[in-house]
């Protein structure tokens, strides 16, 4: 069985996380667990310093990662869809607080990628175009696309941010961002047995430990400084044996552009 790393709140203090292999359905869970953390193995961010990082939500309720790329468009994954009025917030960092520099967006187009397959995963990519352009400033800054062909080498150190659960099989975002440094695995299909496209690519930590986890789908993985993956899914999380599962940015550069510019023209 493999997971979603999205995660739903339907209701007040009801959790939902999203497991899920053939459907893409975030079951409900009513938690009765106990107080636990966010993304798996790294630590709270700095406020405001992820300054592309978004949060997605409905009724107020985060429950997928985002990735803002340029004033009015938001990159996250296809599972993330939900066929209901979402949100967008940017400069968040406490989600249970009202800082009072966030910057909240309803969603005006929805863009899944038309390659997108709920069965592999495959392209799990969406583009949310926020209602008005957000209004950039110290806190909120669009992450860089790849431009590089160059492969990305096994072993390069990523960066993967999320307000997702702490520890494995928990139901408790984290209530503040958190980041995870992460590094691409190579020869993924050995851990995977090939399910692994061209479109995806994998990071982890050799040793497990580091992993983002259900609640973080959606957001960045920064590599070198280039937004190069989105998280997707994965089996549990931060085991060694099975690395977090990206979609891989970089095959999406044009048709991300492609859309943002024949958006402004029409
Ligand atoms: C987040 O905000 C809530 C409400 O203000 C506060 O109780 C909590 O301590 C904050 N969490 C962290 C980790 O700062
Ligand atoms: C989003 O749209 C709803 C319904 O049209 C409206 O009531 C609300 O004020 C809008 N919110 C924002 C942040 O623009
Ligand atoms: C591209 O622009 C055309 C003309 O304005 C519009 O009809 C079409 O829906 C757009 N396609 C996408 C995918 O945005």
């Amino acid at each position: 069985m493999h997971y979603v790393k999205c995660a739903v709140l339907s209701l007040p203090q009801l959790f939902v996380f999203v497991s899920r292999p053939l459907n893409l359905l975030c079951l409900a869970l009513s938690f009765t667990g106990s107080l636990q953390q966010r993304i798996i193995g790294g630590q709270e961010v700095e406020p405001y310093s992820i300054k592309y990082q978004a949060s997605i939500q409905y009724n107020n309720y985060h429950y997928c990662g985002g990735t803002l790329i340029h004033r009015q468009w938001v990159v996250t994954a296809a599972h993330c869809w939900r066929p209901y009025l979402i949100k967008v917030v940017l400069s968040e960092h406490n989600l249970s607080s009202k800082e009072g520099v966030e910057q909240v967006f309803n969603v005006s187009r929805v863009l899944v990628n038309y390659m997108y397959s709920y069965r592999t995963f495959d392209s799990d990519i969406m583009l949310l175009k926020l209602e008005k352009p957000a209004e950039l400033n110290a806190n909120i800054q669009p992450a860089v696309l790849p431009t590089s062909l160059a492969p990305l080498q096994g072993g390069t150190v990523c960066t993967v941010s999320g307000w997702g659960v702490t520890q494995v099989y928990s139901y408790y975002l984290s209530p503040v961002l958190r980041a995870v440094d992460v590094q691409i695995i190579p020869q993924c299909q050995y851990y995977y047995y090939y399910r692994i496209t061209d479109n995806m690519v994998c990071a982890g930590s050799p040793l497990g430990g580091k992993d983002s986890c259900q609640g973080d789908s959606g957001g960045p993985l920064i590599c070198n400084g280039y937004f190069e993956g989105i998280v997707s899914w994965g089996i549990s999380c931060a085991n060694k044996y099975f690395p977090g599962v990206y979609t891989k940015v970089r095959n999406y550069v044009s048709w991300i552009n492609w859309i943002i510019d024949n958006d402004s023209i029409s």
